[in-house]
């Protein structure tokens, strides 16, 4: 089965329920249409589980597509940030810095999205590492999208923990792919390539920095 969409052709924006503008995050509004795009063909096939939420700017793109097949989105991040999130770091926000616990922690603000954009029934978020829940995590999944720590160690966790948990004719998306070194780090580019070298995924490209995969039959 091949993707029955031409992703040479830019996604249609699509009614997301809440001003996603209000919603903190790191996704272009193409990448989130692309999301979008894709998530409503992978909820037909089974769940959909993405690693690195935030505060929920991809889950809402993800989830307003899968809540149209009253299917399941497991939304996967600690809440604790990446490596550039952290006090001092290029990309903190003090308005997610719990001053009480003194540390990072992005759940209230994603919890606020969900319930702002209704995709509660949709959601289910597992606050966790990466690695924990993949450790005895089973069931195949319709699609995976790889937006978690951009250190070599967390992207390779991430694709070693999850891209074969993508069932056939699923979708493997991975955010943050810059084919030049000049224009992002290295990670995402890294575990994109794996999955082209492995033969198990058939490439559709890029939207922007967002690259799509899809598992062999
Ligand atoms: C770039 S942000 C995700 C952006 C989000 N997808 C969006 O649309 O705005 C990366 C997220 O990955 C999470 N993260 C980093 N390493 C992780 C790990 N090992 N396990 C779980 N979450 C992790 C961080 O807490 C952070 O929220």
């Amino acid at each position: 089965m091949s993707l029955p969409i031409d992703l040479s052709v830019p996604a249609p924006q699509p009614e997301l329920g809440i001003d996603i503008d209000t919603v903190k995050g790191f996704l272009a509004p193409d990448e989130g249409a692309r999301l979008h795009q894709l998530a409503d063909l992978a909820a037909q096939l089974g769940p959909v589980l993405e690693i690195g939420s935030y505060c929920g700017k991809s889950t809402v793109y993800l989830g307003r597509a899968v809540q149209e097949h009253r299917g399941t989105l497991y939304a996967l991040d600690h809440h604790r940030g990446s490596e550039e999130h952290q006090v001092g770091e290029g990309y903190h926000d003090p308005d997610l810095f719990d001053v009480a616990r003194n540390r990072f922690d992005s759940f209230p603000a994603f919890r606020d999205t969900i319930e702002r954009a209704a995709l509660d029934d949709t959601v289910i978020a597992l606050v966790a590492p990466s690695s924990t829940v993949a450790r005895d995590w089973q069931s195949q999944l319709a699609m995976v999208f790889i937006d978690g720590g951009h250190s070599m160690a967390a992207a390779q966790a991430d694709f070693d923990g999850w891209a074969s948990k993508v069932m056939p004719g699923g979708i493997l998306a991975i955010h943050d792919v810059f084919p030049n070194p000049a224009d992002g780090g290295r990670p995402p580019f890294e575990i994109y390539q794996q999955a082209l070298a492995s033969n198990r995924f058939v490439d559709f490209g890029l939207t922007r920095s967002l690259a799509v995969l899809q598992r062999r039959g």
